[in-house]
């Protein structure tokens, strides 16, 4: 059949945004009213005082300034210090259903194609509202898609193991085209009362239209070469939250109930691998670094980043040539290095070649070399 492509990608951010300075505002205040409430066993020695945050650390060492996030209210209440939105009926599309529909219907006419073109939706994402009925039956469903329809979870690279599972079922025969969707409801799982991590997350939607090159027809539309996952197991960025908590009453509502991170220990792991990764895979394929025009890494740290790409290109990357949505949409796990694609692939020519690249927990990494279609 020949080779699968990327014929059209969609982004949906929800409209609400956070800034550094609203999120370091409330989460001292909250650290404000817990040290005065327990000053007495912080005096004694017994509880130890909380340190303030601030906008410029989180700007200096994530490159992140604002997040999109769907439910703000709650966020910035120092006596809340979580998202707030009130449950839909069931007989109402659930709210990562609908994120993951307005991405997919941009994906599809991008690709200039209908929901009856394609056979089946992957909704893959690093956590999901629900264990069933399954999101992605529900997507499939909203959008009219017959055929079939299955979650996935996969950590911060949740679109790239979506997007090999789905050109393997393309190539295979089992479908004409799938739709890969990552609605990342991140703020599910943000601790903001933790100094460590309260700034890392926001939440947006990607999704893209995979069927053979040969047919694609998308004015922006990429031939997957090849394609590279890894896994590595590693308790560095954990969230204990499962249905089994409710066997330990007592463990309810903890906080590793919620992402936790050993932030420098995944930084220190993870860029040696991850660099390593995506040299090993364009010297399989033969492909020198000097023909890569654009790296869309992963995007949950501009520092990761910077380095990942020098070590790959052996001197600092451009902008151009390793772009940064970071500042704008924080870290939407695995759908940041579809948002990277999404909005700085457009102005390639055809012909040119990109790596796509997520990792994060798992240890998990996936990459795409990626070539332009077109004349
Ligand atoms: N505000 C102000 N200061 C803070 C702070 C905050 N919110 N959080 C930490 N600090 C302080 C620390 O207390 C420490 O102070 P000290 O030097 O006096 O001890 C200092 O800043 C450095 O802390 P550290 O945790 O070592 O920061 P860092 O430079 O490693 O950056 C991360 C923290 C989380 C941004 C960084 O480790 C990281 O990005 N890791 C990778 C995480 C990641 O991307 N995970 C992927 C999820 S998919």
């Amino acid at each position: 059949m020949g080779n699968i492509a990327i014929s059209g990608t969609g982004l949906y951010a929800p409209p609400a945004v956070i800034t550094n300075a609203e999120l370091v505002e409330a989460y001292n205040e909250f650290v404000r009213r817990y040290n005065a409430a327990h000053a007495d066993e912080i005096a004694g020695g017994t509880m130890q005082a909380l340190l303030k945050s601030s906008d410029d650390f989180i700007f200096k060492a994530s490159g992140i300034r604002r997040r999109h996030v769907v439910a703000p209210d709650g966020m910035l209440d120092p006596e809340i210090m979580c998202p707030r939105l009130k449950e839909r009926p069931n007989d109402q599309i659930s709210l990562q259903a609908e994120m993951a529909v307005t991405a997919a219907k941009q994906a599809l006419e991008a690709a200039h194609r209908t929901p009856g073109d394609v056979d089946g939706v992957i909704v893959s994402a690093s956590i999901l509202q629900r264990p069933y009925p399954q999101i992605a039956i529900e997507v499939q469903n909203a959008l009219g898609i017959e055929g079939f329809a299955f979650d996935m979870l996969t950590g911060c690279s949740s679109a790239t193991f979506a997007l090999n599972a789905a050109r393997d079922m393309i190539l295979q025969g089992t479908a004409r085209a799938i739709l890969c969707i990552n609605p990342e409801i991140n703020t599910m799982h943000l601790n903001l009362r933790d100094r460590e991590t309260h700034f890392i997350f926001g939440d947006a939607s990607t999704a893209s239209l995979l069927e053979p090159a040969a047919q694609a027809e998308g004015d922006n539309a990429w031939e997957i070469q090849s394609m590279r996952l890894k896994s590595v197991y590693s308790n560095n960025i954990r969230n204990n939250f499962g249905s089994m908590n409710r066997f330990d009453p007592e463990s309810v509502g903890k906080p590793d109930k919620l992402i936790t991170q050993k932030g420098r220990k995944v930084f220190q792991e993870v860029v040696p691998m991850v660099a390593e990764f995506i040299q090993e895979h364009l010297q399989s394929q033969g492909i020198p670094k000097a023909v890569v025009k654009r790296m869309w890494l992963h995007q949950a740290n501009i520092k990761m980043n910077e380095l990942i790409a020098r070590k790959i290109l052996g001197r600092e990357a451009t902008e151009e040539e390793a772009p940064n949505i970071l500042q704008e949409y924080g870290n939407t796990s695995s759908a940041g290095s579809i948002v990277a694609f999404h909005l700085h692939s457009k102005d390639l020519a055809a012909g040119d070649l990109g790596v796509l690249c997520s990792f994060g927990a798992g240890y998990s990494a996936g990459s795409l070399i990626l070539r332009k279609l077109g004349t």
